[in-house]
């Protein structure tokens, strides 16, 4: 058995101790048809994959807890038509003895069966909401079990949400986990490194995206793990800008914030350099401006800080710096106070990273894990083997009282983290992102 399949199974075994009793379902994620019979790139279920290591669509898990718990899955049949055309099925009993389930089914038996195990179970772990589809045929089986209460069956009294137990699993990443998200950080660096080589002014940010594209897909990533942001001058001020359909002019940034997914692993980068490979003054002192705050920001990750700590430093050093730049007015503690800051500087400065890219986990303590009334620590506390970005930035629209020289300006610095005991580990460390580093490979790439 190769060690991954283990760990996969593993994670069950541990859902199904923390379960205690009842049952879990787990549904894959759908295929989606984009128009008559062309689907949108298949990505399975970042939940059921964690549990299964299983990438084919149709698929669903169940978990029966207690005395003797059991991991059955349900997928397609083997269909030599359709693999023909669609490419390999497992097929139930492969799927069983490959992925080392108990039992496995044909996805068309599901219903049938679902009936048989939530038959008496006390309690019912389901992702209530997240589709009505997978909803509505929960809820058929339970309501067809409440019918039988004369045969002396009765439906789960209780529905929790599966996820709870799950979150805070994926919040801690193993040694296979955090070696794959150390390849998927090592693609995207080399990507954004050779975008710095690649931009010139007269391009179009598109002709950039495909260099991200390129270089992500050779490396063996299977796709983005998120939209790519190509946002030159004025457009990185556009927090959520995509359209990467403006031609780069000489005396702009580039903003790029761009990530690719490596076996179900996302990263998560952004850098921002000139494109003529030169910062102006104005351009220097914002970008020098940001990469203090991030540095802060990520010598605040280490175990037993809470979450809100490196957000706090980042906010520490860029408030000072706008009130140094004329972009704020007043004291430091003023305007953290009024928030003014956030006519520059409105999102947070991370969040957790993995097999999504906003990836699972509370930000806060749940009840039971808070011990104290203080609103700060309520934040959770870092630890070790949790990942996350750390992503502060400013973003300078034209206004009366906004100095013109930072007119249009938009810098973020991204970097993808691993807490360690040592403090931080940065992923993407191979990122160029010094100005002095980022100048001279610039350079060296024009020569
Ligand atoms: N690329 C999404 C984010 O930075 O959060
Ligand atoms: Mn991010
Ligand atoms: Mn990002």
């Amino acid at each position: 058995m190769n060690t991954h399949i283990t760990e996969f199974k593993a994670r069950r075994e541990q859902l199904l101790t923390s379960m205690g009793q009842g049952v879990a379902i787990l549904f894959n994620a759908p295929e989606v048809i984009r128009n008559r019979d062309s689907h949108y790139a298949y990505r399975f279920d970042s939940y059921f994959y964690y549990l299964t290591g299983f990438k084919e669509p149709e698929s669903v898990l169940v978990l029966i807890a207690g005395d003797t718990p059991k991991s059955i899955l349900f997928c397609r049949d083997k269909d030599i038509e359709r693999e023909i055309w669609d490419g390999f099925r497992y097929g139930a009993a492969a799927a069983r003895e490959i992925f080392v389930f108990d039992e496995a089914y044909s996805i068309n038996e599901l219903d049938a069966v679902l009936v048989k195990l939530l038959a008496n179970q006390p309690k019912l772990y389901f992702s209530l909401s997240e589709s009505a589809v997978d909803d509505a045929r929960v809820m058929t089986c339970l309501k067809s079990l409440r019918t039988q209460a004369r045969h002396g069956l009765s439906a789960p009294h209780e529905i929790a949400d599966v996820r709870d137990l799950l979150d805070e699993m994926r919040l801690y990443k193993s040694s296979y986990e955090i070696n794959l998200m150390r390849r998927s950080a090592n693609i995207a660096a080399g990507a954004h490194n050779r975008a710095m080589q690649y931009a010139k002014a007269g391009m179009m940010e598109y002709q950039v995206e495909a260099e991200f594209l390129h270089e992500f897909y050779r490396h063996g990533a299977q796709a983005p793990a998120y939209t790519s942001i190509v946002a030159s001058g004025a457009n990185a001020c556009t927090l959520h800008y995509n359209a990467n359909n403006a031609q780069l002019n000489n005396g702009d940034l580039l903003l790029i914030d761009a990530g690719c997914e490596l076996d179900g692993y996302a990263s998560d980068i952004t850098r921002t350099f000139p494109i003529n490979g030169k910062f102006t003054a104005a351009q220097k002192d914002l970008y020098e401006l940001v990469l203090s705050a991030q540095l802060a920001a990520i010598a605040q990750v280490k175990i037993g800080n809470h979450w809100n700590a490196p957000h706090e430093a980042a906010l520490d050093v860029l408030v000072q710096g706008f009130i140094d730049f004329k972009l704020c007015k007043g004291s430091k503690e003023a305007v953290l106070e009024t928030g003014d800051y956030r006519q520059f500087y409105m999102h947070r400065t991370g969040h957790w990273l993995g097999l999504d890219v906003h990836d699972a986990g509370e930000y806060k303590q749940t009840k039971a894990q808070a011990k104290s009334q203080d609103k700060q620590a309520n934040w959770r506390m870092l630890q070790a083997n949790m990942t996350l970005t750390v992503e502060p930035g400013c973003y300078i629209r034209p206004a009366d009282h906004v100095p013109q020289h930072f007119w249009n300006i938009g810098i973020r610095i991204e970097d993808d983290v691993l807490v360690t005991p040592h403090g931080a580990e940065v992923l993407t460390a191979s990122a160029v992102k010094s100005v002095a580093d980022i100048e001279a490979l610039m350079r060296a790439a024009a020569e």
